[in-house]
């Protein structure tokens, strides 16, 4: 395995041109052409109106994005466009960061995937894995005891101030979200936020490096999120992230840089019992601009309960997914990687 972990490393530092293992097979190549989607936007200063009129519409926005697409983007959020654009300029000067000085913040013997921590790429776990486009940067963010703070760069010099403030504005928007997404269903407000929904979180800086064969890799491979929410702060000047829609096929996510994208992950597709899609996404490079994305992965509580809502399964349908813990979920889902299987799998 040290060997094929070389070689994608080498990959990464040349000048853009991918070995064979990084080659598609020919139905899993991206089309460079995909069309912009038109995904819904929405205003999240409406969660906490007076308005009740006002937040029935929206409510009802959010309920058929969840349903249709299984993202959105938001924007009234209350965070500042100049501090996004703060966290994506840091972001971008970590990763310009010689490989040697990236690379003390790698832990060796890191072979988990979703909760792998530190600096590198996925872990090469076969001969015949294809490897995705890029690098990253895992770190734990909540609960703050999780943190490992040796891993956090220390260069440049303001990451950590910029990524606490940006953390300290991101965990109320989460709140807003689960508020609305309950509401939408017809669960109270309260329902996710006062049920350790807000149980673990990971943020992944993703790189994704030119390429001069765009159209024969992918940044990063079809996939949905054993998350109960994403958030992404996406690249102000280079799309890459495309969603897949039963209807429209695979479509770009636009580019918005006062926006937040949303993407629904496994827990809520199985809490809502299949109203909510955790929607297939994927990473498509180009050979003139790097990309940068920053994923902010929200786990519930290990110990909870994951299952269809009881209020969430419809007269007349069957319950699509066992009742379990999210822990055995998240086993499940590691073991299904490893053998190249989707997440959601693992509890069906
Ligand atoms: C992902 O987290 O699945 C990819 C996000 C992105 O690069 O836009
Ligand atoms: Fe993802």
């Amino acid at each position: 395995a040290d060997l094929i972990e070389k070689d994608q490393e080498i990959a990464l530092k040349n000048d853009g041109s991918p070995t064979k293992r990084f080659i598609r097979n020919e139905s899993d190549r991206p089309n460079l052409e995909s069309p912009l989607g038109r995904i819904p936007i929405i205003d999240l200063s409406y969660v906490e109106s007076k308005d009740l009129d006002q937040r029935q519409v929206e409510d009802s926005k959010l309920k058929s994005a969840s349903s249709f697409w299984g993202l959105f983007q938001v924007i009234g959020h209350g965070i500042p466009t100049s501090l996004m654009d703060e966290v994506r300029n840091v972001q971008r000067l970590f990763f310009k960061l010689p490989p040697k000085e990236k690379q003390n913040y790698t832990i060796a013997d890191s072979k988990i995937y979703e909760f792998k921590e530190g600096y590198g790429s996925d872990p090469v776990l076969s001969d015949e894995q294809i490897l995705d486009w890029n690098d990253k940067l895992y770190l734990n963010v909540h609960p703050e005891e999780g943190r490992k703070m040796d891993l956090w760069p220390q260069n440049p010099e303001s990451f950590k101030e910029k990524m606490f403030e940006f953390n300290e504005k991101v965990m109320i928007i989460m709140d807003e979200i689960f508020k609305a997404v309950a509401r939408s269903l017809g669960l109270d407000e309260f329902y996710f936020v006062n049920n350790g929904i807000k149980g673990l979180i990971t943020w992944r800086f993703n790189y994704y490096p030119l390429c001069s064969k765009a159209d024969l890799i992918l940044g990063m491979k079809p996939h949905s999120d054993a998350t109960s929410i994403t958030i992404i702060l996406q690249d102000d000047q280079v799309s890459g992230l495309e969603v897949f829609n039963d209807e429209f096929g695979w479509v770009k996510v636009p580019i918005r840089p006062d926006a937040l994208v949303v993407i629904l992950g496994d827990e809520i597709q199985i809490m809502t019992n299949g109203q909510y899609k955790n929607v297939l996404h994927k990473v498509v490079t180009n050979s003139e601009k790097e990309r940068i994305s920053l994923s902010m992965f929200v786990h519930s509580n290990l110990q909870n309960v994951l299952g269809p809502i009881d209020e969430l399964i419809e007269d007349g349908k069957p319950k699509l997914y066992k009742t379990t813990t999210v822990k055995n979920y998240q086993d499940g889902v590691m073991a299904n990687f490893a053998n190249g299987k989707y997440s959601i799998d693992a509890i069906r």
